[in-house]
């Protein structure tokens, strides 16, 4: 695995970074506040979140339906739901759906939470915006925590979400956050298998990593 893997698998920053997040940690984007547990994906680590955050600033939302597919602390559908958009953030961590729960009546920006695996509990929802940032690494996950980072020794995840999405036939802009520390061309492959293509709208070198927001596009 490369760079990231290698930085939070060097045990002294493993064991750092296990230790500062035994206690909630917050985290906050435009004075918007949410605690992150220790089982959820933690945005202050990474920078695809803080990508996203800024992305979506740009967008106009207003009245749109968006949907953040794996929402972990769920700060994108919080911010979205701040600008206007009627959201619905979706993960399979219950943890990251509970403390979402909270931070949205905190924030007083009210959100449609929900578990659902994929799009299994969205079959009659349709949206103007999807936005993921996906599990890439891949190895299979252990326990719900690794969900937030391995898709599965093949690729599982992204198999079964582009195989799921092209069954759907009426959302309309579907936004992904890419590295080039994953293995692009495969997950390009596996889309490609499905009838989508990547058009990129945005890439950023962030500590020398290339990061690409993709649109995924019908082909
Ligand atoms: C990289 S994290 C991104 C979290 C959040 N969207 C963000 O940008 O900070 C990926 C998220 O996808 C969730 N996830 C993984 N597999 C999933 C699935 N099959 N269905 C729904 N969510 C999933 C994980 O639990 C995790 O919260």
């Amino acid at each position: 695995m490369r760079k990231f893997i290698k930085k939070i698998t060097h045990p002294f920053l493993r064991v750092a970074n296990k230790m500062w997040l035994l206690k909630p940690r917050k985290y906050a984007y435009k004075g918007i506040n949410v605690l992150v547990h220790k089982e959820v994906f933690p945005p202050h680590f990474t920078i695809s979140t803080k990508i996203l955050l800024d992305f979506i600033d740009d967008l106009n939302l207003k009245e749109k339906s968006l949907l953040e597919l794996g929402c972990g602390t769920g700060i994108i559908s919080l911010f979205a739901a701040s600008k206007g958009a009627i959201v619905t953030a979706t993960d399979i961590n219950d943890k990251a759906l509970e403390f979402l729960k909270k931070a949205s009546k905190k924030n007083k920006i009210p959100l449609t939470i929900l578990y659902s695996d994929l799009f299994s509990e969205l079959n009659n929802n349709y949206f103007d915006f999807i936005i993921i940032n996906p599990p890439y690494y891949p190895k299979n996950p252990k326990n719900k925590k690794e969900q937030a980072w391995f898709c599965g020794e093949g690729f599982e995840y992204f198999h079964q979400l582009f195989k799921q999405q092209s069954e759907r036939k009426k959302d309309n802009h579907i936004f992904m956050i890419l590295s080039e520390d994953c293995d692009l061309e495969a997950i390009k492959n596996i889309a490609s298998f499905n009838n989508f293509y990547f058009q990129t709208v945005l890439e950023k070198t962030v500590l020398k990593e290339k990061n690409y927001i993709f649109k995924v596009l019908k082909m």
